[in-house]
């Protein structure tokens, strides 16, 4: 009786999970640069990409690399992960090119859909790396890859729009989204391949059916969505057509793609695939998937290395990207004087404790619980300076000293090892 009690749940679940997700949210991107280290590795990438994840990402990498983060800009503690897609720019009718503002980072979708012959969904192994589309496409393929690629316009008070798998010429009042779906049928064998494609293919749509003969093993079906503020140019189209382009020289939208390098836990991943059975995708109701706090992904910042400018008004997107509309393939262009070169980190902020003889030992998080991370003196005022703060300090011969809100300066002898500061995350 017991054992015919038990079976029948489990039964039921097998049913549930094949509409079950969950939505891995990611809060910012990590960095803005042209980096890609499945496509470019260890070099100067062709074109900029938005790339959200674990702080381990680096020009070269690999599944150990990505375990060497200390922070994430996506939320499992378990997932330490690379994702990225190209840039989106506004061009102005000058000519000139500014980048298109996120709403937020990435939402990653993890969708147990399992092949119509065999329930087993695994997690992806802890090699996998691939990319989902191509940068040269500029008009819609019938393909599933071309399908796996798409836009909505949103408009949370109009009519819904259709998805779109071009860029559409029209305004979207709450922003433009594009999403992508990465091939969920795996060889078996690869875990890369000379195209970064090939090891991997789609089901028989882009996100369900079944997996062809040639690449057997269905993975969890992965799908990244990245809201853009298009709508903050309203006001700014001329001409017939929109006026958005991604990072690769794309007008048309069509050459939009995502990269994967696998950085997951992978056993973690398996038991969230086998139990997380959530029809809303909710991921705190996914019991195994333990979560970072958002003011920790969001201060999740890696430093860029290539010394070119990427934001604000430029006279042409960075490296080798002249705009190419099709509807023939993009020819990839080279040597056109770009930087080729990778640097030193670039830091978003200006070190000056090196001048006053101090060391700047990194960011931490204050006043958690009412408790200040270095609590022997204080002062404010609206003139405070990272030097001024050194200055007072010092004067009273305390060991650390700490700027918070622009104004506030702390001193104190001892750090609580719970609030140790780290380079990472900047915060
Ligand atoms: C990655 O780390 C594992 C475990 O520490 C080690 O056995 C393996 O050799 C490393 N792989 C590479 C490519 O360094
Ligand atoms: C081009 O137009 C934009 C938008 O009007 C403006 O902000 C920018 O400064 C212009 N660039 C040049 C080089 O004139
Ligand atoms: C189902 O897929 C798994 C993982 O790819 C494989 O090990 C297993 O043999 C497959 N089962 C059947 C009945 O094909």
């Amino acid at each position: 009786m017991r054992a015919g009690t038990r079976h029948l749940p489990l039964f039921f679940s097998c049913l549930e999970l094949a509409s079950a997700f969950f939505k891995v949210p990611c809060s910012t991107p990590l960095v803005v640069e042209r980096a890609d280290p499945i496509v470019d590795p260890g070099l100067a990438a062709g074109h900029v990409h938005t790339i959200m994840g674990g702080s381990g990402f680096g020009f070269t990498m690999d599944y150990n690399q990505t375990q060497e983060s200390q922070c994430s800009s996506c939320s499992p503690k378990a997932d330490k992960s690379n994702y990225w897609i190209p840039t989106l720019y506004y061009q102005a009718e000058n000519g000139s090119f500014t980048q298109v503002p996120q709403n937020g980072g990435a939402l990653i979708y993890y969708l147990q859909r399992p092949d119509p012959n065999n329930d087993t969904i695994l997690a992806p192994p802890k090699d996998l790396r691939m990319v989902a589309g191509s940068p040269y496409d500029r008009k819609y393929k019938d393909t599933p890859e071309a399908d796996a690629r798409s836009y909505a316009c949103l408009d949370y008070d109009g009519p819904a729009r259709e998805e779109t798998n071009g860029l559409p010429n029209y305004n979207c009042p709450d922003g433009l989204r594009s999403q992508v779906f990465f091939p969920s049928c795996w060889d078996g064998v690869n875990y890369d391949s000379p195209d970064h494609r090939s090891h991997m293919a789609y089901p028989e749509t882009y996100n369900g059916g079944a997996c062809p003969a040639s690449h057997p093993v269905k993975i969890v079906s992965i799908f990244i969505e990245v809201i853009w503020r298009t709508e903050y140019f309203e006001d700014m189209w001329y001409g017939d057509s929109q006026p958005f382009l991604f990072s690769n020289g794309d007008p048309t939208g069509y050459g939009f793609h995502g990269d994967f390098v696998n950085g997951w836990d992978v056993d973690i991943l398996q038991e969230a695939i086998n139990t997380c059975d959530d029809e809303g995708g909710d991921i705190e109701k996914c019991a195994v998937l333990a979560l970072y706090e958002d003011t920790f992904t969001s201060g999740c910042i890696l430093e860029p290395s290539i010394d070119e400018k990427v934001t604000g008004w430029l006279d042409a997107l960075p490296g080798c990207n002249p705009v190419q509309a099709g509807p023939e393939d993009a020819k990839p262009i080279k040597d056109c004087g770009a930087p080729t070169e990778i640097g030193k980190p670039q830091h978003y902020y200006t070190d000056v404790t090196g001048e006053l003889e101090w060391a700047w030992i990194g960011c931490t998080r204050d006043n958690v619980d009412g408790q200040r991370v270095l609590s022997e003196a204080s002062s404010s005022g609206d003139d405070m300076t990272v030097q001024k703060c050194i200055r007072a300090c010092e004067a009273d011969e305390y060991t650390y000293a700490g700027v918070e809100y622009a104004r506030e300066c702390y001193c104190g002898n001892s750090i609580d090892s719970a609030n140790e500061p780290a380079v990472a995350p900047m915060g």
